[in-house]
């Protein structure tokens, strides 16, 4: 989308210098989910300052970064290597140039990042068998921010995903979180 990378850039910029923050709730419970399953490759969508991607860096996955900041995939490669964890970062934006199904994931992760379209492509990043894990706001959170028009609506999310079956699922306190699984044999 035109401008995402500027606007994201400046955000990125003036956040905070310290390290990226804990991982979602959502994401930590469906990686307790995800242990029998042991994905071996994921890729983090959206990915910001890396406070997902690093974890699963740090959990032995093979992991790649996406996102349209520059700046956020700086400040993620410094924590890795501060880290001496590996990420390979991506620059690209995922709205203007959505995924195809030249490169897929046992594990595709979007956390905080709201693309209808991007959504409904996500299989074509996930590998047959492989997981995909999104979670985010709905519009039924207390406060403001972010605004509804980046949040899901209270029970859109229950809906699944296209090629996906559901392994789990929650909304609560205006939070959504979905773990599916890819049709398909690995
Ligand atoms: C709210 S942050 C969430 C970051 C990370 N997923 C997390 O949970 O900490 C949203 C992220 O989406 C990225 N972003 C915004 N528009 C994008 C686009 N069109 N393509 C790729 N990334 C985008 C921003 O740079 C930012 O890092």
């Amino acid at each position: 989308m035109t401008g995402d990378r500027e606007r994201w850039d400046v955000r990125h910029a003036t956040a905070s210098a310290t390290p990226p923050t804990a991982p979602d709730s959502f994401f930590l419970a469906a990686l307790a989910v995800l242990e029998e399953a042991a994905p071996h490759t994921a890729v983090d969508l959206a990915a910001g300052r890396g406070r997902h991607a690093l974890e699963l860096a740090r959990r032995g996955l093979v992991t790649e970064a996406w996102d349209v900041s520059p700046v956020a995939l700086a400040a993620l490669s410094d924590a890795a290597a501060a880290s001496d964890l590996s990420v390979v970062t991506r620059e690209v934006d995922l709205s203007s140039d959505p995924p195809e199904s030249a490169q897929s994931f046992d594990l595709v992760v979007v956390v905080d990042f709201l693309d209808r379209d991007l959504l409904a492509r996500l299989r074509h990043l996930v590998s047959p068998g492989g997981h995909a894990l999104v979670t985010t706001f709905t519009t039924d959170r207390a406060g403001d921010h972010p605004s509804a028009r980046w949040c899901l609506d209270p029970g859109e999310l229950a809906a699944g995903l296209g090629g996906f079956e559901r392994v789990m699922y929650t909304e609560h306190a205006g939070r959504a979180g979905l773990l599916a699984r890819r049709e398909g044999t690995p």
